[in-house]
């Protein structure tokens, strides 16, 4: 089964949790990580690897001895990504983001990617992800988040004193991508 198949198989099993039929597309992905400086960050974390298309552009653009820490709750497509990728810069980790501060070990994150699909989660989980991300940044750190509507902006607000929206149109459906920096419950 191909990449696709594999992240619609999840889709079908897992609805609220996957969020989308398709993987992003590589534009939608190019565009985001446009949107920070990949190539100088020693620590990045992804947040919702799927089938591994930020994955892997973010091991494109990292620089050889940076580190990723890629969550993927869904177990079918963690085992996959992990199959297919063969990388000495990569940890991926099969569990919720939820626990990212656990896998850290008091490391502090220069950019944080998340595809997570904050609409449809659940509320508890959205707000413990939300809640626990400011907080693992450096002070220079950027999280970059992808969504499907405009509705999580308010809750990035809340989290962050800097949020910065840009469409990309090309994308199905087009995707709303966050910049958000600054936390505002840095601790
Ligand atoms: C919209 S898909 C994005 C996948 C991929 N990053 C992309 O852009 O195509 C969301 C992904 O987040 C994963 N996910 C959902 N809840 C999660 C959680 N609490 N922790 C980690 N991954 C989660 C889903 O299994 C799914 O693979």
């Amino acid at each position: 089964m191909g990449e696709r198949g594999t992240f619609l198989r999840s889709f079908v099993a897992h609805p609220r949790e996957v969020g989308a039929v398709l993987p992003t597309s590589r534009r939608a992905v190019s565009d985001m990580l446009d949107l920070a400086r990949v190539e100088d960050a020693r620590l990045l974390v992804e947040f919702g690897a799927g089938s591994g298309v930020y994955t892997r552009e973010l091991l494109r653009r990292m620089s050889p001895d940076a580190r990723l820490l890629a969550f993927e709750v869904d177990r079918q497509l963690a085992t996959a990504l992990g199959a297919e990728i063969d990388d000495p810069r990569l940890e991926l980790v099969t569990a919720s983001a939820e626990d990212v501060e656990r896998h850290l070990e008091g490391a502090r994150v220069d950019i944080l990617v998340s595809a997570l699909p904050f609409t449809s989660l659940p509320t508890a989980v959205r707000r413990r992800v939300l809640d626990v991300s400011p907080g693992i940044l450096a002070p220079h750190g950027v999280m970059l988040v992808l969504q499907y509507s405009p509705l999580v902006q308010r809750d990035l607000e809340r989290r962050f004193a800097s949020v910065e929206r840009r469409l990309s149109p090309l994308n199905m459906p087009p995707a709303f991508l966050f910049r958000c920096t600054e936390p505002v419950d840095a601790r």
